[in-house]
């Protein structure tokens, strides 16, 4: 392209995509600065290039830029990548506050052996303080305001344990199928595409204990230490602890959609997940003999990313003996999204003359109370790369701790084909096996009551 076909193109999206109407002021001002060079991945020449555009730049304005390398390419070329930038100086440009830094976009390797080896070219090259491993769900808003809830109320903390919690449960449902990139997904499946990372961060932050203070790594070191704390997942015997499914046809709200298998670019042969649940123990004081239930899949009921924490029931004495009572568990539901919010579910009295019992919601949403206008997860991590803050950004251990803890499992899948391999009618709530994987454990899973 040329700068001007760059500029044209730029100009497109913002008017195509962004939430708000574009500042002309502001975007005629940027024009002038935007350039367009194109290059080979592998190509060394083309790194030297771009690095001799940037000192040229810096000789016309005088003082040092600011380089955000955002690698948002397939992963087989992450690693020619990274060490040509290293090559080329670009990676060490500058210091202190110029450093260079380097998004890098998902999937992060595809097993503990791949994570390990990017991480040993990006060290090699790069400071990890200039590593941003990007996982847009730590851009969300809710996802954000998850620590806030927990540590700036004082109501959870002491509730918030094995004492009090009978289960927690996340489960990040699509409506959408593979559409268009078959190729990609039938060499990820859920587990590598959305549990690996977006899940297994949910998890992180709902689990961890209180960091002793806001810092990134201070943040970061807690996050890990819960994931380390992960119990080896079950995969076989008679109660395994693990459920995978692929959706057939059937209907998504009114429209009927093709099976995974019928999808473009998908070989027959195929024994990919678009769903996968887990049970997940977390070894520590705080969550021993909690089960985490997690769950993600392609081409089900309803898009939603929630985390559901259910507290234990009261004792049986007063109300929990009789059925007539329906008592329910309380639960406290985060909802990341659609309709961003949190509820807590408490029993209440229905008014009347009898004593029967109702659970009702305490609700907050953040369009009512703070109005729709949230910034775009992309556009805060951007912001935060930008400024070197890797608070919402997976430190490298901690990519290899979920890998750990995913990686065995993935052999086994993978050795097994599609033996035990479920399917699910698109449109509903994944395989029956995986509503088993509750009920064996006295649990079922709560979305669908909740969200009907
Ligand atoms: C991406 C996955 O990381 O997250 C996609 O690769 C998935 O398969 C998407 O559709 C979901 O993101 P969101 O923000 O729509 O929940």
């Amino acid at each position: 392209m040329s700068d001007l076909d760059f500029v044209d193109f730029l100009e497109k999206s913002l008017k195509n995509h962004s939430r708000r109407a574009v500042d002309q002021k502001v975007w005629k001002d940027l024009i002038p600065n935007i350039s367009f060079l194109a290059g080979g991945y592998g190509e060394l020449e083309s790194f030297n290039k771009l690095s001799q555009k940037i000192s040229n730049i810096e000789d016309e304005i005088g003082e040092p830029v600011q380089c955000l390398f955002y690698i948002s390419t397939p992963p087989e070329v992450f690693k020619p990548i990274l060490e040509n930038l290293g090559t080329s100086g670009l990676a060490k440009r500058s210091k202190q506050q110029f450093a260079s830094k380097v998004i890098i976009e998902k999937p992060f390797g595809r097993d503990l052996e791949s994570a390990q080896e990017l991480n040993l070219v990006i060290n090699r090259r790069f400071d990890e303080s200039q590593v941003f491993r990007i996982d847009h769900y730590l851009g969300k808003e809710t996802v954000q305001s998850l620590l806030v809830q927990r540590f700036a109320n004082s109501i959870f903390e002491p509730i918030w344990n094995r004492n009090y919690v009978s289960c927690v449960q996340i489960t990040v449902s699509e409506e959408l199928g593979v559409g268009t990139r078959g190729g990609y997904y039938d060499q990820s499946g859920a587990l590598r595409d959305m549990i690996q990372n977006h899940v297994m961060q949910l998890l992180a932050l709902t689990a961890m204990e209180p960091p002793s203070s806001l810092d990134p790594e201070s943040i970061r070191n807690e996050k890990v230490k819960a994931l380390q704390a992960l119990k080896p997942i079950v995969l076989d015997g008679p109660d395994p602890e693990v459920v995978r499914g692929v959706y057939t046809q059937g209907l998504v709200g009114d429209e009927k959609v093709l099976g995974y298998l019928e999808e473009r670019g998908i070989p027959n042969e195929s024994s990919t997940e678009t769903f996968a649940a887990l049970c997940l123990h977390i070894e520590n004081w705080r969550w021993k003999g909690v089960p985490f239930y997690l769950r993600s899949g392609k081409r089900m009921a309803q898009k939603v990313s929630e985390i559901t924490v259910q507290f234990k029931r009261p004792p049986e004495i007063l109300f929990g003996r009789d059925d007539r009572f329906a008592l329910g568990p309380n639960l406290l539901v985060i909802r990341i999204q659609p309709n961003e919010g949190v509820t807590l579910f408490l029993n209440s009295k229905v008014p009347g003359l009898e004593t029967q019992l109702q659970p009702i919601r305490l609700s907050f949403g953040y369009d009512t109370t703070f109005g729709s206008n949230t910034p775009e997860a992309y556009e805060r991590l951007i912001l935060d790369a930008l400024n070197g803050d890797g608070t919402l950004f997976i430190r490298g251990d901690e990519a290899e701790t979920s890998w750990g803890l995913l990686s065995p499992l993935l052999d086994f899948w993978s050795e097994k084909k599609s033996s035990g391999l479920e399917t699910y009618a698109s449109g509903s709530w994944g395989p029956l096996a995986s509503d088993k994987l509750l009920l064996s454990r006295g649990h079922e899973w709560l979305n669908e009551k909740i969200n009907s």
